[in-house]
């Protein structure tokens, strides 16, 4: 259960999968040891007081473990807390990871929530844990849920290229005529093709990588390691994948599948929507803009970029 969705009530039962966002280790007035854990997901964070007496668990914590925590909600001070009878770190949580994205990473609990369900509809096991295994790695995650798309030309805010890449997943889960793979693999495909961002890319600009670097570029290097284990579980999905983003690097010069024709019209479009978004802004409505397309829409566009 998220942490705000529990009942904020006096000894109620408390438990539930959450990340460590910070641990501290204090002694009371009568010099006995204890630990704050705080615990949080999407949804928010609250601190669980681990009293040595009473609690099972390890007294070593990092920040980011996944934790399975079980104990009783109480209050202190008009603010909620937990008394942790037990905790466990948990290798892999059966949890979709991106409902454990803390919320001082990325406040878009949308975005998340949204990445969420784009992963449960992923029909194929091993490829939805190579997706889980991706956003479960910390180093990626982190930074994916944070950096914009662009410095100016689109989704160019904190998490746009989140919001970006879960644009182009919506495009390519309603192209019609698709088989289950081949949707799966579009998905994938569409989710991670500017993973490549998280090294190029900051909030206010690009880093010094992206000066020299294309983030094209960067995708399966960065998803070498999980493109390995998707190898021994799935090794045609691997070769897709690798395909479509390799021909998104090298563009036309490269013979395409429409699987990745697909990625890259979505792309497209989902850049030039918001172009268009941005563009429009101070319009009442689309009618009001098209009015004018010729000049005005080619205006507003090249203002824009
Ligand atoms: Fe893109």
């Amino acid at each position: 259960m998220f942490v705000m969705d529990h009942v904020f009530e006096e000894g109620i039962c408390f438990e539930g999968q959450y990340r460590v966002a910070k641990v501290g280790h204090k002694y009371t007035r009568y010099h006995n040891p204890y630990m704050i854990v705080h615990l949080q997901d999407i949804t928010g964070i609250i601190p669980a007081y681990c009293w040595y007496g009473r609690y099972h668990g390890p007294k070593q914590l990092s920040t980011h473990d996944i934790v399975h925590v079980c104990g009783t909600m109480n209050s202190f001070l008009e603010n909620w807390q937990v008394s942790a009878d037990s905790l466990e770190v948990l290798k892999e949580s059966d949890i979709n990871p991106s409902l454990l994205v803390p919320v001082d990473i990325c406040p878009r609990r949308d975005l998340l929530v949204h990445l969420a369900r784009a992963v449960d509809q992923i029909s194929a096991p091993s490829l939805q844990r190579f997706v889980k295994r991706i956003l479960n790695d910390d180093e990626i995650m982190s930074r994916f849920a944070t950096v914009p798309a662009s410095g100016r030309y689109h989704h160019n805010y904190p998490s746009g290229t989140l919001e970006h890449s879960l644009e182009c997943v919506e495009v390519v889960q309603r192209m019609p005529g698709l088989n289950n793979s081949e949707r799966d693999l579009a998905v994938v495909a569409a989710l991670f093709h500017d993973i490549g961002k998280i090294r190029t890319n900051k909030i206010g600009g690009m880093t010094q990588e992206g000066f020299w670097v294309h983030h094209n570029a960067l995708t399966c290097e960065i998803l070498g390691d999980h493109l390995k284990s998707l190898d021994c579980d799935w090794p045609d999905a691997a070769y897709v994948l690798r395909h479509i983003w390799s021909f998104l690097h090298k563009g036309p010069t490269q013979s395409r599948s429409s699987l990745a024709g697909l990625v890259a019209y979505a792309d497209q479009y989902s850049a030039e929507r918001a172009q268009e978004k941005a563009a429009f802004a101070d319009q009442k409505t689309w009618k009001t803009a098209v009015k004018d397309l010729n000049g005005n829409l080619r205006m507003r566009l090249r203002e824009a970029a």
